[in-house]
């Protein structure tokens, strides 16, 4: 396994709003592999997930991203997420009369079929056939579980805590990005929504799909078995290690982490 990896992050530094908050951010994601990121609230675990997509708000003010072998920093957010890179949305804004189904289709196609071409010229893709779309759509709700009745679901009828992780791995399963970036909230999730997380995930990730999961908590990781695990402590990347660090972690905190990096 000399492939190079599809995800170099190299020294990166970001800022916001003129202040420094990543700070020589440096992590390699390979084919298919599934990474962790826990760090104390305000290391900036966000602050990278945002970069990564592409949010204008974050400047990169030095280092480098490259996504397949090539840098993705003069790229918009459509841009990446056409070639593959993932984020779940946090929470549509409601749009009356639009169901999840629509949604869902409306998000494949400007995956799959950019509103111009190369060269600003007319697409050479079309989208995917509404029929075509639903048979995907509930192949997919199959393999993870799901009511098909959920996509008739209206987006602004309020989903729950779970629903919204159920709406993000189904968003997931049909955008099949090379690689997922998962940003959980630092309140942690419930048991239900962890459990539907950790199914998705599970179920999904593989040779074609890696994932990023970004988390203050380790609960997760007893239900996801990461490849690695990433400690970020202010900006940084301090140390990496097996699924084991995570426990390491839960048992002695972060502290250990900050004293060693300070020494
Ligand atoms: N949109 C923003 N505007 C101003 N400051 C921000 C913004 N996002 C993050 N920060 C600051 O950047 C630091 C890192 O935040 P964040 O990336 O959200 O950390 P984490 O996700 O690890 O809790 C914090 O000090 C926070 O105050
Ligand atoms: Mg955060």
């Amino acid at each position: 396994m000399s492939q190079t990896p599809e995800l170099v992050v190299k020294d990166l530094h970001v800022s916001v709003e003129g202040k420094e908050i990543l700070k020589g951010l440096s992590l390699e994601i390979g084919k298919g592999e599934i990474h962790a990121i826990m760090g104390p609230n305000g290391s900036g675990k966000s602050t990278f997930a945002n970069t990564l997509m592409g949010h204008p708000k974050y400047e990169v003010t030095g280092g480098e991203i490259l996504f397949k072998g090539e840098s993705i920093l003069e790229l918009e957010t459509d841009e990446r997420a056409r070639a593959g890179l993932f984020m779940a949305f946090q929470y549509p804004v409601a749009i009356p009369g639009l169901t999840f189904a629509s949604f869902l289709r409306a998000a494949l196609n400007a995956r799959i079929a950019p509103a111009t071409g190369e060269d600003g010229k007319v697409p050479t893709k079309k989208g995917i056939a509404p029929k075509e779309f639903r048979k995907l759509m509930f192949e997919k709700m199959a393999l993870l579980k799901m009511d098909e009745k959920f996509a008739m679901r209206y987006l602004n009828d309020g989903f729950s805590g779970g629903e919204k992780k159920r709406a993000e791995i189904l968003q997931m399963a049909l955008l099949k990005p090379v690689i997922a970036i998962m940003d959980e909230t630092d309140s942690g999730l419930d048991i239900d929504a962890l459990r539907i997380v950790s199914e998705g995930v599970n179920a999904l990730a593989g040779p074609e799909m890696g994932v990023l999961v970004i988390t203050h908590y380790n609960r997760i990781l007893n239900y996801i078995k990461p490849h690695k695990v990433h400690v970020m402590v202010d900006g940084r990347i301090v140390t990496s290690g097996g699924p084991e660090m995570a426990l390491e972690l839960e048992a002695k905190g972060y502290d250990w982490v900050r004293e060693e990096v300070s020494q």
